[in-house]
């Protein structure tokens, strides 16, 4: 079953002008942060969503859980269209998409007791009364590792480890039972030494819950490591979409190469495709593939005609001349 289908989504931002740009320029400009973005997540998978800093990760991430509106797209959960739902009826749904930030420093609230974190969704969703809620949140605190869990309850954001706050916002996520979690750089702001508990953490919670998840990620031997699907995403659109090893393994865009020539493991093969230049401008896409300007493949037509993303469930790519290598 389909737990999230995500149709031709966009977010335009409005470039911000000072008041003479204004009175000078006939047009509005916009970045086009997420320029129509299609993907389902089935029940109980991970969809890794990779790209490079800027290229829409969070924007998408935070448009499925409802704080971001959409430009245009459609944004579906469990068959029902959720695009607009506003006011009680979001609320109801939001019971099931919780969001886990990148920053755990950012994310929890200086004032508010560990415990009042874990405690809040509950109450507000009016699952537990006062003692309940207490009692569910200390047997999440144990859960997620924070042992004894009425100690941590009462510390403040600032008692705790960067390690220890990240599973504070997870024991918020989780303590409402989701269907649908959006993780988005869940590990990236914690030491390399703790990922892999934090990584299992969140797997644990995945099989034990059925859980259907997006992992937002940079890193895509983080995204090889615990995705079922990967999705690529360069400025605004995905690339590449496929299972795990398909994409890792037999890429066939040309930037999907490029990343993974940059994960070390895969370093020392001969990939040929290192990235040229910066990323472009997300207000001036260049004309046909947004990637031809830094690609070492790119022919004519590439800066032409913008490919569209074809293949089949297993993998697919946006791309006019397709790589054909194996990548063992
Ligand atoms: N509220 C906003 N107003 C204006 N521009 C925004 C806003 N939020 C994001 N952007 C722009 O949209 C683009 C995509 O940003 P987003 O945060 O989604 O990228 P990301 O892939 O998550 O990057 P990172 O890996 O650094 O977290 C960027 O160019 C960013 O500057
Ligand atoms: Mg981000």
């Amino acid at each position: 079953m389909e737990i999230i289908k995500v149709e031709g989504l966009k977010k335009y931002f409005p470039v911000q002008k000072s008041f003479l740009e204004v009175l000078f320029s006939k047009e509005l400009q916009f970045i086009k942060a997420v320029d129509g973005v299609s993907f389902t997540v089935k029940k109980g998978e991970m969809l890794s969503l990779v790209g490079e800093s800027g290229c829409g990760k969070t924007t998408v991430g935070r448009m499925l859980v409802g704080l971001e509106e959409p430009t245009e797209g459609r944004i579906y959960f469990k068959e029902r269209d959720i695009t607009s739902l506003r006011g009680e009826k979001r609320r109801e749904i939001q019971r099931h998409i919780q969001i886990i930030f990148q920053d755990p420093y950012a994310s929890l609230n200086p004032r508010m007791k560990i415990g009042e974190h874990i405690t809040d969704p509950l109450l507000i969703h009016g699952i537990a009364t006062n003692e309940e809620a207490k009692r569910m949140a200390i047997e999440m605190l144990e859960r997620v590792g924070l042992v004894p869990g009425e100690q941590f309850y009462n510390r403040l954001p600032y008692q705790l480890s960067g390690g220890q706050r990240q599973r504070v916002a997870i024991a918020r996520a989780m303590v409402l039972k989701p269907e649908f979690v959006v993780a988005d750089e869940a590990v990236s702001m914690i030491d390399v030494s703790l990922r892999a508990a934090i990584l299992n953490l969140l797997m644990s919670f995945k099989e034990e819950y059925n859980l259907s998840m997006l992992f937002i990620t940079h890193d895509l031997s983080v995204a090889k490591l615990v995705g079922d699907r990967i999705a690529v995403m360069y400025l605004g659109k995905i690339v590449e979409l496929g299972e795990v090893n398909e994409v890792i393994h037999k890429p066939k865009h040309p930037y999907t190469a490029a990343l993974l020539s940059a994960v070390p493991s895969f370093e020392k093969r001969d990939l040929r495709v290192g990235i040229f230049g910066d990323v472009s401008n997300p207000i001036d896409l260049p004309p046909g593939c947004r990637y031809n300007p830094r690609c070492p493949f790119a022919k004519d037509e590439c800066r032409k005609a913008e490919p569209e993303l074809i293949g089949t469930d297993r993998h697919s790519f946006a791309c006019h001349y397709p790589l054909d290598i194996v990548v063992e």
